[in-house]
């Protein structure tokens, strides 16, 4: 065994995701080392608590170590940990499959590993269903402006982060950005609902006469843009733009990797009132309650029913760990606690208590605004509150403010707290990690 300490040795040989190396390995960086989690408190090596402000990065729901989960897992890997999917099924994927479908209305469910490939596989399901059936034309993506969809090429492409990006341009394709409203900051600047007369509805018609008959997917998270910092579209954005890209003849993909499993309030954000009809909804984190990595993308039989026929029609995609049967046994005992009345009016209570106790930030002098949507709360850092204009990047605000020091450049201006459902209140007397 090494006789280097653990921060020796991260500093070492570790590469931490969107994490600039110099800050992580200037000598007076001392990292936190997470040894330990119960509910939604961290400990560090030295035994200090944390609180887990940002659910380990919007994976967990339930809390750490829970018991459910926690044993849901041990049965399973008693039984066998993981075998190939390619070919073969296991006992938990169709159990888990139905589950989805139930819960989202559509009728099949294709595993994957994490957001970015079940985003990858929604893509490429759309692409080759156009392709296959008598639409080549159909090519074109539209996306909404910083949206964040993962960082694989196609997930990429489909985001428009000018910070994540800056290196990749020629490898990317060309996808379509439209500006959704948000409720601060932004040229629709709006907290009512959007109508069908609204300057951004207008203007979203007029993109699809221009776009429509090459368009293959609409692409949105809906209600709320997370990694784009917390947008959050006021009620009619996501209904009336979903009704007409589909009347468009474009396929509406939805990424609900962040905002499903409750976050934005019902087990799905496109849930809200009023109802959305998606033809693909891509899940991941919550999925196995912040166990595992474990995605599904959901289609409707309509898309399945494209691929059937011989061979030359089969989707040739997937990956070695698609199906895992101890992410699937997490999934499942993370669905059972989910739909438990008592989460769902925990839920609510949650996200009451947070608009209450967060309004106390809106006195500070930089922060600009402070919005909720279920058990998400923004809080938006500025440099001028009268005018909403927001920080220097440069001067790292945010990580300063904040630990760990890990964020990324697109949050230096946002940070934002998606707290797990459980959240204890022991929590006041931690340290905040998010
Ligand atoms: C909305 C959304 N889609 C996709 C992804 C990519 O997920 P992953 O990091 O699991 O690949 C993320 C990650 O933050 C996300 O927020």
């Amino acid at each position: 065994m090494s006789s280097l300490s653990l921060t020796e040795l991260d500093k070492r040989h570790l590469w931490h995701p969107f994490t600039p190396l110099d800050l992580w390995l200037d000598e007076a960086h001392q990292p936190i080392i997470i040894t330990r989690g119960q509910g939604s408190t961290l400990w560090d090596e030295k035994g200090q608590a944390y609180l887990d402000g940002n659910s380990s990065i919007w994976t967990n729901l339930h809390g750490h170590a829970r018991p459910e989960i926690n044993d849901a897992i041990k049965n399973q890997l008693d039984r066998i940990a993981h075998s190939s999917f390619l070919g073969l099924s296991n006992e938990l994927a169709p159990r888990l499959a139905e589950k989805l479908c139930q819960a989202t209305g559509l009728s099949r469910c294709f595993f994957s590993d994490d957001g970015s490939t079940a985003m990858e596989a929604a893509l490429k399901i759309v692409w080759q269903y156009f392709q296959q059936n008598g639409q080549v034309e159909r090519q074109l993506f539209l996306s909404l402006d910083s949206a964040y969809h993962g960082d694989t090429i196609g997930a990429m492409s489909l985001g428009h982060s000018p910070v994540f990006h800056r290196h990749y341009g020629n490898l990317l394709f060309e996808t379509y950005k439209f500006a959704a409203p948000s409720r601060y900051c932004c040229p629709w600047n709006s907290s009512n609902p959007v109508r069908e007369e609204d300057a951004v509805i207008v203007e979203f018609k007029k993109v699809l006469q221009q776009i429509g008959p090459r368009l293959a997917g609409y692409v949105l998270e809906p209600r709320v843009q997370g990694a784009a910092g917390f947008i959050m579209h006021p009620p009619g954005f996501l209904e009336i733009t979903t009704r007409l890209a589909r009347e468009a003849g474009a396929k509406i993909i939805l990424d609900e990797v962040m905002t499903g499993f409750g976050r934005t309030g019902p087990l799905f954000a496109f849930q809200h009132e009023p109802p959305t009809r998606p033809d693909l909804i891509a899940l991941a984190k919550g999925l196995t309650g912040g166990y595992l990595p474990l995605a599904a993308t959901l289609v409707t039989e309509e898309i399945v029913d494209g691929f059937r026929g011989d061979l030359s029609r089969t989707f040739y995609h997937g990956h070695s760990y698609t199906g895992n049967a101890l992410g699937c046994a997490a999934a499942l005992a993370s669905f059972d606690l989910l739909e438990t009345l008592h989460h769902q009016t925990h839920r609510e209570r949650m996200g009451k208590w947070m608009e209450q106790e967060s309004q106390v930030f809106l006195t500070h002098p930089q922060v600009g605004n402070v919005r909720r949507e279920g058990t998400i709360l923004a809080i938006e850092l500025v440099a001028d509150k009268t005018t909403g204009q927001g920080l220097n990047p440069s001067l790292r605000t945010a990580p300063k403010s904040v630990r760990p020091p890990s964020v990324t450049d697109s949050s230096l201006v946002r940070w934002a707290m998606s707290f797990s459902s459980c959240l204890p209140m022991a929590a006041q007397t931690t340290k905040s990690s998010g």
